[in-house]
C-alpha cells in the first residue's frame, strides 16, 4: 500500500475540444441525434453541454481539416489546487502557458501529455442564462429534458491513443493526482491500456496502445445515459440516420460499463455508456491488472466483439497495421 498523500486537487473532466472537418453534419449530430444543447458558438466553434450540466460546455465543436482531439479540459476544486497543479505541471516541464481562448471557462492553462495531448486547467467556469422555455420544471436539473433523439445526461469520460501508455499515465498520476483504477499488461511488459480517475467514477481519462504506433491520437469521447436501454433506442435511431455503429451494444469486463460506439459525421469515435460500471469509495484502492490471456473478456465482457484492430482506428486517421504488426507492437517488439 502506498503511503504517498492522495491529491485531491481536480473534481472532474469539464470538457473535450473536438475537430471535425464535416462541421455542420458534426453539429447536427450532437444536437439533433445525442440531445445536445448548443450553449455558444464563434467563427471556429460551436459550444455544446447535456440537460443535466450546468456549466458552459462539456464539448466544444472546431472545425478543421481532420478529425481529432483538440484539447481535455480539467477543472479543479479550487484556485488554490489549480496554482498547485499548475507550478507542479512547470516543474514537470510540459506547460505551455496561459490561454485566451477561453469560452466559458478560465483562466486556463495549457499543457502537453508525454504523448502530445492538449489540456488544460482551471477552475472558473461560466453557467449561462437558460432562456425559460429552456428550464426544467425540475429545480435540481440545469435544463429540459430535451425532446429530440435520444439525449445523453452529461460527459463521462475521454480514452485517449498513446504510442506509449506507461509514461502517460504516470503523468497523469502526477501532473493532476489521477488515480488508476484497472490496466491491461502484456506478458511481454507493455501496457496496452489504463483506466484512471479523479473522482468516484472508475474512469474520466483512459489511456489506449495506440496499435499504429502514432502520437496523441483520439480513440473515443463517451456520454452518460445511465439507462442501458438508451443504447438500443440510440442504436435504432443510428441505423435509421446512416451513421456507422462501430460495436454494441455490449458490455465491457474492465470497468462494467456498458457500451454502444459509433463514426459521428466528422469522423470521430463515440461511445455511448449505458451505465457506469461500478463506482470507487475506497481512498486506496487497489488497481486491478487484467494480463494479457484476459484482454478480450476485459474489452467485452459480452455483447459485442471488440477486436485489437479497434485500438488501431483513431483521429485523425492512419493505416490499419496488419494482425502480425499489432502483436509485435504488444511483444514490445514494434
Ligand atoms: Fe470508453
Amino acid at each position: 500500500m502506498s503511503d504517498a498523500e492522495p491529491i485531491f486537487d481536480v473534481a472532474h473532466l469539464s470538457h473535450a475540444e473536438l475537430l471535425t472537418p464535416r462541421f455542420d453534419q458534426s453539429v447536427r449530430f450532437f444536437k439533433d441525434l445525442m440531445g445536445l444543447y448548443e450553449t455558444g458558438r464563434d467563427d471556429t466553434s460551436v459550444y455544446l453541454r447535456g440537460y443535466e450540466e450546468s456549466h458552459h460546455h462539456s464539448l466544444r465543436l472546431t472545425r478543421a481539416d481532420e478529425p481529432g482531439l483538440g484539447h481535455i479540459g480539467l477543472r479543479t476544486t479550487s484556485r488554490a489546487a489549480l496554482d498547485r497543479r499548475v507550478a507542479e505541471i512547470e516543474a514537470m516541464g510540459a506547460g505551455i502557458g496561459w490561454v485566451d481562448d477561453a469560452t466559458g471557462y478560465g483562466p486556463a492553462y495549457e499543457y502537453r501529455s508525454p504523448d502530445g495531448h492538449r489540456m488544460r486547467i482551471f477552475w472558473e467556469i461560466e453557467r449561462p442564462e437558460v432562456a425559460k422555455d429552456q428550464r426544467s420544471r425540475l429545480l435540481n436539473r440545469p435544463m429540459k429534458r430535451p425532446g429530440i433523439g435520444v439525449p445523453v445526461r452529461r460527459l463521462d469520460h475521454l480514452n485517449i491513443m498513446c504510442s506509449d501508455v506507461a509514461p502517460v499515465r504516470d503523468f497523469l498520476i502526477r501532473s493532476t493526482g489521477a488515480r488508476l483504477r484497472e490496466a491491461v499488461v502484456a506478458d511481454a511488459g507493455p501496457v496496452i491500456g489504463a483506466w484512471l480517475s479523479h473522482n468516484n467514477i472508475n474512469h474520466d481519462l483512459a489511456l489506449t496502445m495506440d496499435m499504429t504506433g502514432a502520437s496523441g491520437r483520439l480513440h473515443h469521447v463517451a456520454f452518460y445515459y445511465g439507462v442501458p436501454q438508451h443504447l438500443n433506442d440510440m442504436a435504432d435511431l443510428l441505423r435509421e440516420n446512416e451513421i456507422a455503429i462501430e460495436a454494441g451494444p455490449g458490455r465491457h469486463g474492465i470497468t462494467q460499463g456498458s457500451f454502444l460506439y459509433c463514426f459521428e459525421p466528422g469522423g470521430n469515435r463515440i461511445e455511448l455508456f449505458g451505465d457506469e460500471g461500478y463506482l470507487i469509495f475506497e481512498p486506496d484502492w487497489q488497481p486491478v491488472i487484467w494480463p494479457e490471456r484476459d484482454l478480450a473478456l476485459g474489452l467485452s465482457y459480452y455483447g459485442a466483439e471488440l477486436p485489437l484492430t479497434g485500438a488501431a482506428i483513431g483521429t485523425p486517421p492512419r493505416p490499419i497495421p496488419d494482425p502480425a504488426e499489432i502483436m509485435a507492437r504488444i511483444q514490445g517488439k514494434a
